[in-house]
């Protein structure tokens, strides 16, 4: 019973730490990214798929930002924890679209950090212009607290 009792705290750790890493990464609720931009998620569903709205900090246009709408999806396939999702946002105030892919973690503090990559289409005039109309980049996202 002597000898047990530390290979039980041991596994008792264990499994406490374990546990600290998949049980968060809940989209819900808002967040920030590396731009400034702020991202609110309102619902998830029981199947996985979620809406919220979007104030992005930056754009490639010359328009008012305005607050726009966003779509997106969870992976719920596995309980593992950390899971991924991809997301629409659809700009209200210009002719362009970006989807954005990503996974939830939670670092070694218990913090949650979103991920992402995006792929930004922009509208253009004619197919000529086809090669310029997407950017690409990441974002990471915190929660705000
Ligand atoms: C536009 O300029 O047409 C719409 C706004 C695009 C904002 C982009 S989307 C990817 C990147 N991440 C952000 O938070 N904002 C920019």
């Amino acid at each position: 019973m002597v000898q047990a009792t530390p290979f039980l705290l041991v596994l008792f750790l264990a499994l406490g730490a374990h546990g600290a890493s998949v049980k968060k990464c809940s989209l819900i609720g808002r967040w920030v990214n590396d731009l400034g931009s702020n991202m609110t998620i309102t619902t998830v569903n029981a199947n996985g798929v979620f809406a919220g709205s979007y104030h992005t900090a930056v754009t490639a246009t010359m328009n008012e930002i305005r607050l726009s709408p966003l779509q997106g999806a969870l992976q719920r396939t596995n309980q593992k924890g950390q899971p991924t999702f991809g997301f629409t946002v659809n700009w209200s105030f210009s002719d362009s679209i970006t989807v954005f892919t990503g996974q939830c973690f939670v670092d070694d503090d218990g913090k949650e950090i979103l991920k992402t990559m995006w792929l930004l289409r922009s509208r253009v005039e004619s197919i000529k212009n086809d090669w310029k109309a997407t950017r690409v980049g990441i974002n990471v996202f915190t929660r705000m607290q």
